[in-house]
């Protein structure tokens, strides 16, 4: 088992490139199999869950072939249609196979993949859309079991603009009989990124980036070559790091307007930042002040950078109050973040966060990739040593993350135990 020791106190200085988004490249995996033939992945993360992505591939009779930052995936004219919940319990965003199955296979069998440390995670938006396209879904066993004799296009009003429902329906509706409309829909970069490789693809869709998508189902789509959009996660994590840690970064590779909300903030906690093209600059020379957030779906501040934020309030000047609107689970991180001395107090969907001028190194447990980026975060800040545990969730959705805070002049280390 690894773990991350890190000992606080070192400023941060340097340049990073962030490499493609977890929450783009696992799509686009499961997009390929809309088109029988060799489609290609570049700037791919070397993250844990696109290994097991592979593997999900590979079971469902893909070849799949990964040569440094670019992945080969060879779809089979008749995939198999079957995810099985050993893979699923991994990684719940393997339930993404469900649409591009259903589409190519006219049958899905995906094993449902239950909650996780960060909530609950409900699949009836997946459901009910697919459902009013022709699909039969039930839930069996443990097996969401979906047929259909030809997807129809239908229109769609998400009751929340759902990442995962979008690109369920996407990935439906592409080769649907007829034209979809999905309303409400989600507008994150990544589905941005899904639409624009399924363009590519041959699909028909407009809208795309705005909340209502229109699908004009074609008879087939062809292989592609793609390039993954970088992680705004990641590049949001660096930016807050060094919010906290003080010195200065240059990130390259993401627009400023992926994070333009997150960059707002940091700016009212006292960094400088500017940004031009696919560059964003950051520096801070002082304790940051707290500010408050929000999460809310894009252009809102991103759930994905809560648990970062709520660390920089708590080594910040001042009090703030934090506001987790999508997944009720995820404060639960706080209670690690209160070993390192924090002063947190949640109630509900809110938290109060009382700047503290020093916090104090001590062991700590990740429970999800984005508290456990939370912690480390913390634990660069805090006086002493800081030990992370469960850093394989850290693991699932940053490429060389130690590494990465060694090159900015961090000091931690990886730890076999
Ligand atoms: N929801 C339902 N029913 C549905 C679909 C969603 O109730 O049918 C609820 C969820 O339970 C949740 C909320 O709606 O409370 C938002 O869910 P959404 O579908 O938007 O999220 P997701 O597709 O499950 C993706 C990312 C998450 C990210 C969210 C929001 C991937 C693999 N995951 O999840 O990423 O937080 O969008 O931006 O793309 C992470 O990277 O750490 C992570 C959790």
């Amino acid at each position: 088992m690894s773990v991350f020791r890190i000992q606080g106190g070192e400023t941060l200085r340097g340049e990073v490139v962030v490499p493609g988004a977890k929450n783009s490249v696992l799509k686009l995996m499961a997009a390929t199999l809309l088109a029988p033939g060799l489609s290609t992945l570049t700037n791919v993360p070397d993250i844990e869950d696109v290994t097991i992505m592979s593997e999900l591939l590979r079971r469902l009779g893909c070849e799949v072939k990964h040569v440094d930052e670019t992945i080969f995936i060879q779809v089979p004219l008749r995939p198999d249609h079957r995810a099985d919940y050993d893979l699923v319990r991994k990684m719940r965003a393997s339930i993404c196979v469900l649409g591009p199955l259903i589409a190519r296979c006219g049958a899905a069998d995906v094993a449902v993949p239950g909650g996780d440390n960060i909530g609950s995670r409900g699949l009836d938006m997946h459901v009910e859309a697919l459902r009013k396209m022709g699909v039969h879904v039930n839930n069996e066993h443990g097996y969401l079991l979906a047929e259909c004799e030809g997807l129809t296009g239908a229109n769609i009003l998400l009751d929340f603009p759902s990442v995962g429902a979008t690109e369920t329906i996407l990935m439906a509706a592409v080769t649907a009989r007829g034209e979809s409309v999905i309303e409400n829909a989600a507008r994150e970069p990544e589905i941005v990124d899904i639409c624009e490789m399924l363009v590519g693809m041959g699909a028909d869709i407009a809208g795309i980036g705005t909340s209502t998508i229109t699908i004009t189902g074609v008879s087939d789509l062809t292989p592609i070559t793609h390039r993954v959009v970088s992680d705004r996660i990641v590049a949001g994590t660096w930016a807050v790091a060094v919010a906290m840690a003080q010195g200065e970064l240059t990130i390259h590779g993401v627009p400023a307007e992926h994070i333009a909300l997150p960059l707002e903030k940091l700016q009212a906690t006292g960094a400088q930042i500017d940004s031009g093209g696919q560059t964003i600059h950051v520096r801070m020379d002082t304790r940051p002040q707290c500010v408050d957030v929000v999460t809310l779906p894009f252009p809102g501040f991103p759930t994905d950078l809560q648990p970062q934020f709520i660390a920089l309030n708590a080594i910040g000047q001042g009090a703030s109050l934090v506001t987790e609107n999508l997944f009720e689970a995820r404060f639960r991180f706080v209670q690690e973040l209160a070993r390192l001395g924090a002063d947190v107090r949640t109630d509900g969907h809110h938290a109060l966060i009382r700047g503290k001028e020093k916090l104090s190194g001590a062991p700590v447990e990740a429970t999800d990739i984005r508290a456990g980026a939370g912690l480390v975060l913390a634990g660069l800040v805090a006086q002493g040593s800081t030990t992370v545990y469960g850093v394989s969730h850290i693991d699932r959705g940053y490429a060389h993350f130690v590494e990465t805070l060694q090159g900015l002049g961090a000091n931690i280390l990886r730890v076999d135990e």
